[in-house]
């Protein structure tokens, strides 16, 4: 065959297929900024409607978190056996349930079921949309695509703002209403339904579906991605390193995979510990600590997500250039440098527009490094026979520690014993302790293929391999 019938007979990447993609990961990380953010607006309507004491309201906003927890923890397991596209509807699904239920309790522990509900659609999407992206992007583009889901989460938050803003517009008057906070969390059912209908029409992994025994299905899929050349050679690779792994929880444990799960484990403690929920749920409160009027504090809330949403669209830019781990070192040194001035301002009673610039710098940095690069990291490192119990064990660290931070920190925060100047030093030093982590032990994964990847554990050899990182 000559090169240009070669050329004529190439069926190039569709696409619309990753398109479908590209829009499964965004809207599962924004259902899942908007889960999280939304009852921070519902809450003071809430108290009113159920007369809740402090501590329900504390169960109001942790609700969800408890059930990301199980949610997260489940979602490896379930998603290995029955396929990544598989669960995330099921996850789209309990979205829609939480959102309707939630509208319209009767009760409050009817709300809690809600939530709580809601809470494990969280813990699902957080675990299986980047392991998702990860294995049907294109090696070249896979940072890109990954930091989609960071991209889907901030819109989330940021979302939640005006959303939330709205409800405050309408007057105190409507908690009892079919208006206010239950359109605020009822709404959540549109994106829900939308994710489920792109679901009907995305592609499963190849990569799972080549570990499941099916290579018809997983050919035709990986053509759709990556161009009709590629196919053999890629399904190869995938092929090459399944059948020198054995999968599932336990072998998560082998020796080999100490490495990668410290860096997954430490990259998401890290990422919480620095304290960014702090700022994302109570920025208002700590702009009106430090003096400002609630008008203002409310502003600066809104260019927190802004900038929030801003710098993720650099990271989007810079991943697949720059590279993880540049990133993640220059992200991790302004942000220890960042932190540590907020605290000092704190200690130094200084507020307005230079701590406002200081929070700012630090969630810029936060955005383009530490926020979308643990999850695109950690879906990259492990094989795929472990991938998903791996991001498991991630999803439970980042959870975990981000139910800790948030639970802490308004008692610590009013505690005259610790107070910001400390805990924003605590933030600092954490990510310091990140820093030196990723300058020690973090690989670099740009352009390599997952497989290339998991070749540097030592993971079993694929006795040929051939796709390489131009493909999936
Ligand atoms: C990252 C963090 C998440 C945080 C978000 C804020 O996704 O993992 O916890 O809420 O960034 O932008």
């Amino acid at each position: 065959m000559t090169v240009q019938a070669e050329h004529a007979s190439e069926i190039s990447p569709d696409r619309l297929v990753l398109l479908l993609v590209a829009g499964v990961t965004i809207l599962g990380g924004f259902l899942f900024g908007y889960d999280t953010a939304v009852i921070n607006g519902a809450n003071q309507y809430l108290t009113a409607r159920f007369s809740l004491s402090p501590f329900q309201e504390g169960l109001a906003g942790a609700s969800a978190i408890l059930g990301c927890i199980p949610g997260a923890l489940v979602a490896g397991a379930l998603s290995d056996r029955f396929g990544r596209r598989r669960v995330l509807f099921v996850s789209a699904i309990l979205f829609a349930v939480s959102a309707i239920l939630s509208a319209v309790p009767y009760s409050f522990t009817e709300f809690l079921v809600a939530r709580w509900i809601g809470g494990v659609g969280i813990g699902v999407t957080s675990m299986v949309c980047p392991v998702y992206i990860a294995e049907l992007s294109p090696a070249k583009y896979r940072g890109t695509l990954g930091a989609l889901f960071q991209l889907g989460i901030v819109v989330g938050i940021f979302l939640t703002l005006f959303v939330n803003a709205a409800i405050q517009s309408l007057g105190d008057d409507t908690w009892n209403t079919l208006r206010g906070w239950r359109w605020m969390l009822g709404s959540e059912v549109i994106p829900a339904g939308v994710l489920l209908l792109l679901l009907t029409r995305a592609p499963e992994s190849p990569r799972w579906l080549a570990s499941r025994g099916d290579l018809a299905t997983a050919r035709r899929i990986i053509g759709q991605l990556s161009g009709s050349t590629r196919v053999e050679p890629l399904l190869a690779d995938m092929l090459a390193a399944k059948s020198a792994e054995q999968g599932g929880f336990a072998s998560l444990f082998n020796p080999r995979y100490r490495r990668p799960l410290l860096i997954a484990v430490v990259l998401m403690a890290v990422s919480q510990f620095s304290g960014i929920n702090v700022v994302m749920y109570y920025s208002t409160q700590i702009f009106t600590s430090a003096g400002a009027g609630i008008e203002d504090a409310f502003a600066s809330s809104v260019l927190v997500g802004l900038v929030n949403l801003v710098a993720t669209g650099v990271a989007l830019a810079g991943v697949d250039r720059v590279g993880r781990k540049p990133l993640l070192l220059f992200g991790l040194v302004v942000q220890v440098v960042t932190l540590a001035t907020t605290a000092w301002m704190f200690s130094n009673g200084i507020g307005g527009l230079p701590l406002l610039v200081s929070i700012i710098g630090y969630i810029a940095v936060f955005a383009m490094a530490l926020g979308p690069l643990p999850w695109i990291i950690c879906s990259e490192i492990f094989p795929t026979s472990v991938r998903g119990a791996a991001m498991s064990v991630a999803t439970l660290t980042i959870w975990t520690s981000c139910f800790v931070v948030i639970q802490t920190f308004p008692w610590l925060n009013a505690n005259p014993a610790v107070g910001p100047a400390t805990l924003f030093s605590a933030y600092s030093f954490f990510s310091l302790c990140g820093l030196i982590f990723v300058a020690l032990y973090v690989p670099e994964t740009k352009g390599k293929s997952l497989e290339e990847i998991g070749e540097e554990w030592g993971a079993p050899q694929p006795p040929q391999s051939t796709g390489r990182s131009a493909g999936v």
